[in-house]
């Protein structure tokens, strides 16, 4: 029989009393322990009683102050379950096939987080844990309420298992008796329950744990080299304290890699925490949408995330400095002024040339100005360029000219050479996309461990994806994977961009650098997602405890303790400017090109010109 009451709020009238004297206290426990819990429930019980005593028991439900509602079922069944509310369970041991029912509810983890269970044991026995309850997996993540009755007062216990494998932990919740009602133990009402429930009695906890080199385990506790496996060197030491604070035993599985998912399967320290061969990852783990379904992120011990470090590179890598000093638009005057001045000149050598035919060569025509518009131009250009003329111009306007003319580029001059040797000094801070790097010149790498390895091979979007293609793995050569401090090396020596863990990263800079080196240090993140967070395994009973004593961790500072000895904050740049750089090639490429430009043009005239003689021979003939 399958009977289904629903009862919102239903006053109910006129009960026989007296034919359900057995049961009445029961029913005044049940009710008095759902009300201690001051929060709506949703009953759904699987009791055997007489009709009349469970229409007592519903009524009595429905008239408490927070809402309740009741089922009376056979099986256990999710549609029965309240979603996002508190669903209590309720049977009595004695009633036949209780097994089945429990059994069931545990194939479905009914006794996990957040079911509450509130059981009925048989009156007057020794044993405070019923025999069905012995096979259940009642972990420290279970609410289960056992009462039992004493002659006319009760006890209620809540009970539960370190592991599988312990023995029953047996914790006093409250006592009821007749005359004085529920009185609730006073552990109780201090602690929440995952407090109460933090001592493992130094049972195994098992930690899966990435270590790259034989060394590492040594190390774990000195740390003294900061730069091999600092993630999992900082993660072991991070644990220690919850350790303690759980009172377990440490024990430590070891893998290579944080672990991915690759063709539907996990590796390294998910496929552990998959397959519940361990409950907490050894160290900080990135949050990916895949990950969540595996583990829980619980608390962020360490600020340091993994990104491309770069120095500034000097200007010359961005732009052509040649043209910098002056803004567009002072170009474009120059230039008109140039044309202006040409103009000018020829009119005046113009004018003096007439004037000097007229006066029958007094002179020696050799040192004016020829009109004509490539001597002037040759003799303006000169001027430009700081040269000076054997030519000149005689008359008053015409020295006048040249004068207006030297005093002019005199001052641009000046101005022009100040500003290029300022900007052969300064760097570039343009690069702040990862799309401006991958458009640079500086080369990239990444510090080799399995997360930039794994990131980089799968990125997806065309800008990360060409990052890695072109500038990291280019075909045909090595992947510019390197380890931590030659990564930092060639960043010290070349416009170079590394993506490593930053706090380990500025670690080894503090140690290489020079001061000056320090300054103008830049970060760009290429991975998403790219803080790190402390996790444990998805469906873990001891989620709560775990989450508690890594909060704990963070309030008292313990995880500030190792991050300042594991890693180090971003430099200082206390002198700027007090460097010198040399000027190199890349500085100099515009004024070359140029260069090489005139030499194929000049070569290019030459042949004009040798054709234009042949021909002129030709027709003279
Ligand atoms: C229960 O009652 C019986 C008899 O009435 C008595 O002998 C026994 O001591 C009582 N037990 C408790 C725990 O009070
Ligand atoms: C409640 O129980 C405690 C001991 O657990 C006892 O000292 C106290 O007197 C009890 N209170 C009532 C009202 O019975
Ligand atoms: C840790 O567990 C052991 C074994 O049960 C116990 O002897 C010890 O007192 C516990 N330590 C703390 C601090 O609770
Ligand atoms: C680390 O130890 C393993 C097994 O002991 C060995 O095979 C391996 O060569 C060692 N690696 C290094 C780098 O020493
Ligand atoms: C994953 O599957 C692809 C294609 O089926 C195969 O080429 C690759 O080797 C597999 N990778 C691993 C690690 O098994």
């Amino acid at each position: 029989m399958n009977f289904f009451v629903t009862i919102w709020c239903v006053t109910f009238m006129g009960l026989p009393i007296a034919s359900l004297i057995s049961k009445e206290n029961d029913i005044k426990v049940i009710v008095d322990v759902l009300q201690s819990f001051h929060k709506p429930s949703n009953v759904i019980a699987n009791l055997c009683w007489k009709s009349s005593t469970i229409k007592y028991l519903v009524t009595t439900l429905a008239e408490l102050e927070n809402p309740k509602s009741v089922k009376v079922v056979d099986e256990v069944k999710d549609k029965d379950l309240v979603s996002g509310g508190k669903n209590m369970f309720l049977v009595d041991v004695a009633c036949k096939g209780v097994g089945e029912f429990l059994d069931k509810a545990q194939s479905r983890k009914y006794f996990a987080r957040p079911y509450r269970w509130f059981v009925m044991n048989r009156p007057n026995t020794k044993k405070k844990v019923p025999s069905e309850l012995d096979e259940i997996d009642i972990l420290p993540d279970s609410e289960v309420y056992v009462a039992q009755s004493k002659n006319s007062s009760y006890n209620i216990n809540l009970i539960y298992k370190i592991n599988r494998n312990c023995d029953w932990i047996i914790e006093e919740y409250a006592s009821w008796s007749t005359g004085s009602g529920l009185n609730m133990s006073s552990r109780v009402k201090e602690n929440v329950i995952a407090i109460r429930r933090r001592n493992f009695q130094r049972e195994p906890v098992v930690t899966s744990m990435v270590v790259s080199d034989n060394n590492t385990i040594a190390d774990l506790e000195l740390m003294k080299y900061k730069e091999v496996d600092p993630v999992s060197k900082s993660g072991y030491n991070q644990m220690t304290p919850l350790y303690e604070f759980i009172n377990a035993t440490r024990r430590l599985i070891l893998t290579n890699t944080w672990g991915y998912n690759v063709n539907g399967s996990w590796t390294g320290i998910m496929s552990h925490l998959s397959q519940g061969k361990a409950d907490l990852p050894g160290s900080v783990m990135i949050l990916t949408n895949e990950r969540m379904q595996i583990l829980d992120y619980l608390s962020f011990p360490t600020p340091s995330s993994i990104k491309f470090i770069f120095r500034e590179p000097p200007l010359s890598y961005q732009n052509n400095l040649y043209l910098l000093p002056f803004k567009s638009s002072v170009w474009y005057c120059i230039g008109s002024f140039v044309v202006v001045l040409i103009i000018a000149m020829y009119v005046n050598a113009y004018w003096e040339a007439r004037k000097t035919a007229a006066d029958e060569k007094k002179q020696d025509g050799s040192m004016v100005l020829i009109p004509k518009v490539s001597d002037v131009t040759v003799f303006v250009m000169s001027a430009i360029s700081q040269q000076g003329s054997t030519v000149e111009l005689r008359g008053t306007l015409g020295r006048f000219v040249i004068f207006i003319l030297f005093l002019v580029f005199v001052f641009l001059y000046t101005a022009y050479s100040a500003s290029i040797v300022v900007l052969l000094q300064s760097n570039s801070n343009q690069i702040r996309t990862l799309a401006d790097l991958l458009n640079s010149k500086l080369e990239l790498g990444a510090e080799d461990t399995p997360y930039n390895r794994h990131f980089f091979m799968t990125a997806r979007d065309p800008i990360r994806k060409a990052i890695y293609e072109k500038k990291i793995a280019p075909s045909g050569s090595k992947p510019k994977f390197f380890n931590l401090v030659d990564g930092i090396l060639q960043l010290q020596k070349k416009p170079f961009a590394f993506n490593s863990n930053l706090g380990s990263a500025y670690k080894v800079i503090e140690k290489y650098f020079y001061e000056h080196e320090k300054c103008g240090l830049q970060e760009i993140a290429f991975i998403q997602g790219n803080y790190p967070w402390m996790a444990c395994r998805r469906g873990s009973p001891y989620r709560e405890i775990f989450k508690l004593g890594l909060l704990r961790n963070a309030e008292h500072g313990l995880n500030d303790r190792v991050n300042r000895i594991m890693f180090s904050k971003k430099p200082v740049c206390t002198v700027r400017g007090g460097s010198f750089v040399s000027v190199s090639l890349v500085d100099c490429y515009p004024i070359l090109l140029l260069l090489l430009y005139g030499m194929i043009l000049g070569v290019l005239l030459l042949l004009a010109e040798v054709l234009h003689h042949r021909r002129c021979q030709l027709f003279s003939r």
